[in-house]
């Protein structure tokens, strides 16, 4: 069934239409121009006609004495016996003459007896017959004004063109009706491939869609290829994001269970038995511990879902570097205080470090850092800021004289939920930090790059372009 609203039925259709229109406009014109070169070949050769029977006229009936309604030709006079018994060699040809208007003789009693025409060549229907005429004015006529009309039955050729006229559309209509057909199969076969995909698609569910990918076979047409793979790539996408949502929920879901476990054990160590209130106060230091622990996780997981889903909406503006920086390592201080490390921030001009940007947002890159930077440090050991202002960009680097980082695993660490397992000198956190840094600078368009030592240190780059 060809469904007008369906893609396949519209080319169809449309095909159909052009290969009608053609096909009239083609007969039409074909008959036309046919009509024309047969009227004009019969017109000349009219017009020979008449010059002969003119010379054969005066052949005749030379010498002869005029006398109306006799007729006069260049001095010489037809009778109207002459006429009536001239013979035209064609049989079917009208002779007719006429003398101003009026005619003198025709050999078609039908024709009318006066005329007034207009152009050398008319048609006239007679006798249920259609004739076309041709007139030739008779030269240096002694009677002025007589014309010698020469006429012939052309029923029998428009009979014919339209015979002609009515097997072309007859054609066409034919031609039309198996090219619809064909173009119609050819659709139908290329269509199915599309329809195969579409089936395909559809017996996709939330059990297979993981590993399942579609294909149309070798012979599927080039577009469908192309449609197949660029579904199966954006399959692969979605299943990655779906995949990366649900190990987020339930390393968010592990790194919360784990403090309200040993906060638990604690209230039930607590209730066990009646205890001295130093040692409550001991347990509800722990539990304390733990649930600042939490919220600390879940400002993070906060901040990281806020990037993410918020992307669009952080408006950018211009913000001093040196002053994020500044602020950053205030808020660090108590920490790097309770470590005995020093932080120093190095900058070579004192000049204001402008980039556009979020300042809350910068803030927390380097906050992450700087804690990182403290965190995995030796106790009494250092933390240097240094910034590099150049033509196009403002590179800062922050480095720290702590245990390092295995070099297997520094490219694993700007993972969410990541922490490097070998390290038994530091506990290490939740693993969020250097995922809200590589986010945060990636919305900037900063470059991220990070170098270490096992127990010598580690240094972060991150470059921020002036001009964003
Ligand atoms: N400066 C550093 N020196 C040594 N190791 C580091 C340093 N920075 C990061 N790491 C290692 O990379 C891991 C990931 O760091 P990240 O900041 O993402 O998480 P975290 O510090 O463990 O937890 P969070 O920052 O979420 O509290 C850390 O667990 C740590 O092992
Ligand atoms: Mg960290």
């Amino acid at each position: 069934m060809i469904k007008k609203e369906s893609f396949k039925g519209r080319i169809i259709l449309f095909s159909i239409l052009i290969m009608s229109f053609l096909v009239v406009f083609l007969s039409i014109a074909s008959a036309f121009l046919l009509k024309e070169i047969s009227l004009h070949i019969t017109e000349d050769s009219l017009k020979a006609e008449s010059q002969e029977i003119l010379n054969d006229l005066i052949d005749e009936n030379d010498g002869e004495e005029c006398k109306l309604p006799d007729v006069r030709i260049s001095n010489i006079c037809i009778s109207e016996e002459t006429l009536k018994t001239y013979n035209p060699k064609n049989k079917e040809s009208v002779l007719v003459l006429v003398k101003d208007n009026k005619v003198i003789y025709s050999s078609l009693p039908e024709f009318p007896k006066n005329i007034s025409f207009q152009s050398p060549t008319f048609q006239l229907k007679l006798k249920n017959n259609d004739y076309l005429f041709s007139t030739v004015k008779v030269e240096n006529s002694a009677i002025p004004g007589v014309s010698l009309i020469l006429g012939r039955n052309v029923s029998d050729l428009k009979k014919t063109l339209n015979v002609f006229v009515l097997s072309i559309s007859l054609l066409g209509i034919g031609v039309t009706f198996l090219g619809g057909l064909i173009i119609y199969r050819k659709l139908n076969s290329e269509f199915k491939y599309l329809e195969d995909l579409i089936l395909k698609i559809e017996s996709i569910s939330e059990k297979n869609f993981g590993n399942y990918k579609i294909n149309c076979g070798h012979q599927c047409p080039q577009e469908f290829k192309f449609l197949a793979k660029t579904f199966n790539n954006l399959m692969n996408r979605i299943f990655r994001l779906v995949e990366n949502q649900k190990n987020f929920l339930s390393n968010a879901a592990h790194e919360l269970k784990t403090p309200l476990t040993v906060i638990l054990s604690q209230v039930e160590i607590a209730l066990r038995r009646e205890r001295k209130q130093k040692e409550y106060r001991e347990i509800l230091e722990n539990i304390k511990e733990e649930i600042s622990q939490m919220t600390d996780t879940v400002k993070k997981l906060l901040i990281l879902s806020r990037i993410e889903l918020d992307k669009q909406k952080i408006s950018f503006q211009e913000v001093d570097l040196k002053e994020v920086i500044k602020k950053s390592i205030n808020l660090v201080t108590p920490l790097a205080e309770k470590e005995n490390i020093k932080v120093s921030f190095k900058l070579q001009e004192d000049k204001s470090l402008k980039i556009k940007g979020d300042k809350t947002l910068l803030i927390q890159l380097f906050v992450n850092i700087l804690e990182n930077a403290i965190k995995y440090n030796i106790y009494g050991g250092s933390v240097n800021i240094d910034v590099k202002n150049t033509e196009q960009e403002l590179r800062v680097s922050i480095s720290d004289t702590g245990v390092g980082i295995p070099e297997k695993e520094i490219n694993r660490v700007f993972e969410k939920f990541y922490t490097v397992k070998e390290c038994d000198l530091k506990e290490p956190g939740t693993g969020i930090g250097l995922s809200i840094v590589k986010e945060i600078a990636e919305l900037h368009r900063a470059s991220l790059k990070i170098e270490s030592k096992l127990n010598k240190g580690t240094t972060i780059y991150i470059a921020f372009k002036k001009n964003l």
